[in-house]
């Protein structure tokens, strides 16, 4: 079985797909095609993480059976990522209605991975299970306890060697590491933080957070800069050591209200921090906002693109 470790090396750089493509319905409308897969192996990427949300996207019909539409979209990504070598995480993204009411939703959220389970079940080891995007709000650390265990469960029924993917409560926090409960047997896990502070900065003029009125906020790099993310970084480092799990930073970024200038040095800072800790990370996100793909223009954002990865290292 491949080791959790060996897992997260070949995660390695990836990036965010699919969240906000209407390609999950139907799937004519699609941004995202094969050829942005090939492209995303090209520019020297080594996973994806699609992001789920099948309660959106009307993927779960009566009896929360998930659709074969739903599916057949799924099957496709996951086929155009393997298919370019990509490591691929299927991450359930449904934590809006999550958060807001957890025991309402625990029933379908089961339900779609016992079916995902089922479906992938003899499917690579490059195909990762990510349980559940940032758990929050009444989806309280202690109750994440309960679902992630639950879930666990079902999943390894029939994916007994499948890496899976946990992280803390409260939006996948550092700071929550300490209330994450895993299995202690389990060792074919990979933990997950996100990371953007500072939201002031990475957040600037985004309509659905609280930074929405601020503008014009650079990051320069300073050496408090720098600083502020070590520290956190070092935090969520002595966790993973003296627990003995390997960290993958599934999120992170900066809104493209900010400069470009600006957010390329963050996302190189972040990028390669996190690297120096010997952690995986997925840039959010391809496509959509945030970008490091212009799609209708068919081109890299440059400078995203070569902060994270750069070029004499590719
Ligand atoms: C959410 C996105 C959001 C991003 C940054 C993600 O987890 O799904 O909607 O843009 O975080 O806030």
């Amino acid at each position: 079985m491949l080791d959790a470790y060996e897992q997260n090396r070949r995660l390695g750089r990836g990036v965010n797909v699919l969240g906000y493509d209407p390609v999950w319905k139907p799937r004519s409308k699609a941004r995202m095609h094969d050829k942005h897969f090939r492209l995303i192996r090209e520019a020297g990427f080594n996973s994806v993480r699609i992001s789920l949300h099948p309660f959106r996207d009307a993927g779960i019909g009566e009896k929360n059976k998930i659709t074969d539409a739903w599916f057949g979209t799924l099957d496709w990504a996951v086929g155009q990522s393997l298919s370019n070598g990509l490591t691929t995480i299927l991450d359930f993204h449904e934590y809006g209605v999550m958060g807001q009411d957890p025991i309402g939703n625990k029933g379908r959220f089961l339900a779609a991975w016992e079916q995902m389970a089922e479906r992938y079940r003899d499917y690579p080891d490059n195909v990762v299970f990510e349980i559940l995007n940032e758990p929050n709000g009444a989806l309280t650390p202690e109750l994440w306890n309960r679902f992630h265990s639950e879930a666990m469960a079902i999943i390894r029924e029939k994916n007994p060697s499948r890496t899976v993917i946990i992280g803390p409560g409260s939006w996948n926090s550092i700071n929550c590491l300490e209330k994450l409960e895993l299995p202690e047997n389990d060792r074919n896990i990979v933990v997950t933080i996100h990371y953007y502070s500072p939201m002031e900065f990475t957040h600037q003029g985004a309509s659905w957070s609280d930074q929405r009125d601020k503008v014009g906020i650079e990051w320069q790099g300073t050496t408090e800069e720098r600083q502020a993310i070590n520290k956190d970084f070092q935090k969520a480092h002595a966790w993973a050591e003296s627990h003995d799990r390997p960290l993958f930073l599934g999120e992170f970024g900066a809104y493209d209200k900010a400069d470009v200038d600006s957010r390329a040095r963050y996302v190189s800072c972040v990028a390669r921090q996190a690297e120096n800790m010997g952690w995986s990370w997925a840039y959010w996100q391809f496509d959509s906002d945030f970008i490091v793909y212009d799609i209708p223009h068919g081109r890299w954002v440059e400078p995203i693109r070569d902060a994270l990865i750069p070029p004499e290292n590719k």
